[in-house]
């Protein structure tokens, strides 16, 4: 045993099942997992006559059993949440009105039962009347990660075009590839009883005939393909687009890149365009630009102490290093299965390695990053989607908008920073609001590694004003109370 390991053994009264007391015996670990409750414990159970009789049993750590057995109860509690939370006022999903209220043509409002949607939350309530009033009005709106922004302005779309008109009419772009497939999954089932209506992909890998007008109402995609559909291949009249909406709207208007080709498109457009413009976050900076570029809109925001989910639990783990941050995942990988976990890396590197790494170990997880092919992309996230992987390494390119709802647990195995190393909060929002859908509780933990993390983890605390709690396995009685 290395100097700076010990062993130890202590008795502790197991935090769930108080009848069963057992000593734990930690064996060959080092000062710094002790610490940190990153270790591989061995039950040692006591016998009648006092001595210790090993069990062969390996169990997995307390972190582990205890995320494990709360992501389960979380997962059973949450059948009758949805309802219980649209009659809260001071949820999200709160609703006055039916979506009979809303005035939908039938077919969609069958499209929208058929999804399996009782009620409105409460940006489609307050969104829809406002994107569908006549004279069109402009909007840009905030609300919360998965509280249903993409049906707001999908039934927008749906409800504004003209079938008989066989030319584009809406235009909608996202930042990347895989959210533009889900919103037009989106606009496809929820428009299924409209047949005539019909969705084009403006996203990589479509080619089309140059020069020949698209006949489809509604067009998605990403703002550089959209843009040469637009220009160089000229499928689109921009001047026959009538609503123009930017999905994960201060993405698409403050990263350089996207905000070119945003504003490119933007100005072939004709001044009574109807404009809508969504996030889950708005910058201040970028509020002010949005509200420069967009004509006399109508304005949803949300309170900076509204944006976070309560639904959503929040942690940190405290490790030394890369290897310390990968014996925990490792340690985790029990609770990262149970329902389905995305773990987000700084870059592709990283989470490349730790993809190599996590299956080596033997674990089974997915990787999705930017260098991969468009087709790789899509088979990997639907797999996904579908459960056939359980756990996805990525990086920030899934960290908007991506909807899968099983996904119960957040890894933030680097945590979000600028080009400065400042804490982008912003992008921390967007990441843990992969779980904790529509009302679904979640759990969020993120990896600190050094005094520079916690400082990001602080700066984040700040900023939402919301506590990060430490998870510190040590203490499972304390744990259990904090997490449920
Ligand atoms: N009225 C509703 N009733 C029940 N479920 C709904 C309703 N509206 C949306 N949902 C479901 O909520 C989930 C989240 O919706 P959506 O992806 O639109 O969230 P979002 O607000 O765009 O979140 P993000 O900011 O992360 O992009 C989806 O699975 C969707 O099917
Ligand atoms: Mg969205």
């Amino acid at each position: 045993m290395s100097e700076d390991s010990w062993a130890v053994a202590v008795d502790v009264q197991e935090a769930t099942n108080p009848s069963t007391q057992v000593s734990l015996k930690v064996t060959n670990v080092s000062k710094s997992h002790i610490k940190h409750g990153l270790t591989n414990l061995l039950i040692v159970q006591k016998t009648e006559n006092g001595d210790s009789k090993r069990e062969a049993e390996k169990v997995d750590l307390a972190e582990q059993s205890l995320l494990n057995k709360l992501i389960r109860r979380s997962l059973v509690r949450n059948r009758n949440q949805v309802e219980v939370l649209q009659r809260d006022p001071t949820s999200p999903l709160y609703s006055v009105k039916t979506f009979e209220e809303l005035r939908l043509k039938p077919e969609l409002l069958k499209g929208v039962y058929n999804l399996g949607f009782n009620r409105p939350s409460r940006i489609q309530e307050n969104a829809l009347p406002m994107m569908l009033a006549q004279p069109p009005q402009n909007l840009i709106a905030q609300s919360q990660s998965g509280t249903g922004k993409t049906a707001a302005f999908s039934l927008a779309m749906l409800s504004h075009v003209n079938p008989d008109n066989k030319w584009t009419q809406c235009l909608c772009i996202a930042p990347t590839y895989e959210l533009a497939l889900q919103i037009g999954q989106v606009i496809e089932q929820m428009g299924a009883l409209c047949p005539d209506v019909k969705l084009a992909y403006g996203i990589r890998g479509n080619r089309l005939e140059r020069g020949v007008k698209l006949q489809e109402q509604i067009v998605i995609g990403t703002p550089g393909t959209v843009l040469d559909w637009c220009t160089k291949y000229k499928l689109i009249d921009p001047k026959k687009i009538t609503m123009f909406v930017l999905d994960e709207a201060d993405v698409m208007i403050a990263t350089q890149g996207h905000r070119d080709q945003s504003i490119r498109i933007h100005r072939q457009l004709t001044k009574d365009c109807q404009m809508l413009l969504f996030s889950a976050t708005f910058e201040d900076s970028v509020w002010r630009f949005a509200e420069q570029v967009v004509p006399d809109p109508n304005i949803i925001r949300l309170k900076r102490e509204e944006e976070t989910l309560d639904t959503i639990k929040q942690f940190y783990v405290l490790c030394r290093e890369k290897e310390d941050k990968f014996t925990a995942l490792c340690n985790l990988y029990g609770s990262l299965t149970i329902a389905q976990a995305m773990i987000f890396c700084h870059t592709r590197k990283m989470a490349a390695w730790l993809t190599a790494n996590l299956t080596k170990e033997g674990h089974q997880v997915a990787l999705l990053s930017g260098e991969m092919t468009v087709e790789q992309r899509a088979a990997v996230i639907d797999r996904f989607r579908n459960g056939k992987e359980k756990v996805l390494v990525t990086t920030n390119v899934c960290s908007r908008g991506i909807d899968v709802e099983q996904v119960s647990l957040v890894v933030n195995f680097d945590l979000p920073v600028d080009m400065d190393g400042n804490a982008d909060n912003e992008t921390y929002l967007h990441r843990i609001g992969r779980t904790g859908r529509f009302g679904r509780r979640g759990f969020a933990v993120n990896m600190v590694d050094s005094k520079h993390s916690m400082d990001v983890i602080n700066q984040i605390e700040m900023h939402f004003n919301r506590r990060i709690t430490k998870l510190d396995t040590s203490n499972l009685e304390e744990m259990e109370n904090l997490i449920s």
